[in-house]
């Protein structure tokens, strides 16, 4: 642990050449020569933080970016600011509510009728909320953003991912944006129920389980697809802790001298998009799938997050979970 800790206060390079204070830039750069042409990323929660940074990064090189927003005005501003730097970017702003499942659904079938492969798909929105709020499909609403919205994204674009994977002969990946604080959820903590209802709320629980789920998801997902055969990739990731509008919702919590004091700790929001690229990219972690990595090398999760009895039931409830409101809903 202590050697850890100076290694990411240091900025020591690990096993993969890079470490804590490699940048989105270094990393896609560095790849920029290795990469078959004409990639194409979806990117959720691109319209801040480290998604807008990760857009920023891959558009740089060449990947044609899909940026589905529910704040359309935000994601015109990133397109903008993408394409005055680089003025041949390919960027395709399309509309999302990833807390709702029939508007997840939605735009999963507006990207299939654009005909256009799918390389990479970066499950990076997220929220941190301090109250009990409800999303229209009446889930918890960290719950449904954070996880079951890109559950169901995931699963509705698989098959195009797969299929451009086998016609191109470029392996297809996917990544979680995932957190360290998984590792707060006790395993009597991480109930289904709870997490779509609970009882009692509390935001950094919620926020943590939605990332514990996020990083089950890709175990499981990793599993089936390894038995399908399949050439897509699939890991969580955490990108280091910066200070980006989730964050900015602690306050109160995680005080602004507490930020002083930390703020060696903290990552730039390029260094923070510096992991989501490498696993996108990278020669490096092609074949690596159902992994969990920090500081663009592979890391340990929580002994919950590597239980597979754990990853298999959460795909399972959710599954029937989709369904059933699924079903409820006329869209
Ligand atoms: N920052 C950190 O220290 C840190 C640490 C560990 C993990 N992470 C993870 O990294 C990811 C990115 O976080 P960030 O720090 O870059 O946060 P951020 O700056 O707050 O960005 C979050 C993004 O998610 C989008 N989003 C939220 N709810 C949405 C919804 N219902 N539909 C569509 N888009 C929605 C936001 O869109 P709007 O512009 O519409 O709000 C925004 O683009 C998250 O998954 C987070 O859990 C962050």
């Amino acid at each position: 642990m202590m050697k850890e800790t100076l290694r990411y206060l240091a900025g020591i390079a690990g096993a993969s050449g890079y470490g804590s204070k490699s940048t989105a830039e270094q990393v896609t750069q560095d790849c920029c020569g290795l990469l078959p042409p004409n990639l194409t990323a979806i990117i959720t929660g691109a319209t801040s933080g480290i998604g807008a940074e990760t857009a920023r990064a891959l558009a740089r090189i060449g990947v044609r970016i899909v940026i589905p927003a529910r704040d359309m005005k935000r994601a015109a501003q990133v397109k903008q600011m993408i394409q005055e730097e680089n003025p041949k970017a390919e960027i395709i702003v399309m509309e999302i509510d990833i807390s709702s499942l029939a508007s997840v659904k939605r735009f999963c079938s507006q990207f299939l009728a654009l005909q256009i492969p799918l390389n990479i798909l970066i499950n990076n929105a997220g929220i941190f909320s301090h109250n009990l709020e409800f999303s229209e499909d009446k889930i918890e609403m960290t719950f449904a953003t954070n996880y079951l919205g890109h559950y169901l994204l995931t699963d509705l674009l698989l098959e195009k991912m797969i299929e451009t994977a086998a016609q191109t002969g470029i392996q297809g990946r996917i990544i979680n944006l995932s957190s360290v604080v998984h590792y707060w959820v006790k395993p009597d903590a991480f109930s289904f129920n709870q997490m779509r209802n609970p009882n009692n709320y509390n935001g950094t629980l919620a926020y943590a389980q939605s990332k514990l789920a996020n990083i089950l998801h890709a175990k499981e997902m990793a599993r089936q697809l390894k038995a399908r055969n399949a050439r897509v990739a699939i890991n969580a990731v955490h990108p280091g802790i910066v200070k980006t509008g989730i964050i900015r919702a602690h306050k109160g919590l995680i005080t602004d001298s507490v930020y002083f004091i930390a703020s060696k700790l903290l990552k730039t929001v390029s260094q923070g998009a510096s992991t989501t690229c490498y696993v996108a990219l990278s020669p490096q972690s092609e074949a690596v799938s159902g992994k969990y990595f920090a500081d663009c090398n592979q890391s340990n999760c929580s002994a919950l997050a590597n239980d597979e009895s754990e990853a298999q039931k959460l795909w399972s409830q959710t599954r029937q979970l989709i369904q059933r409101r699924l079903n409820q809903s006329p869209a």
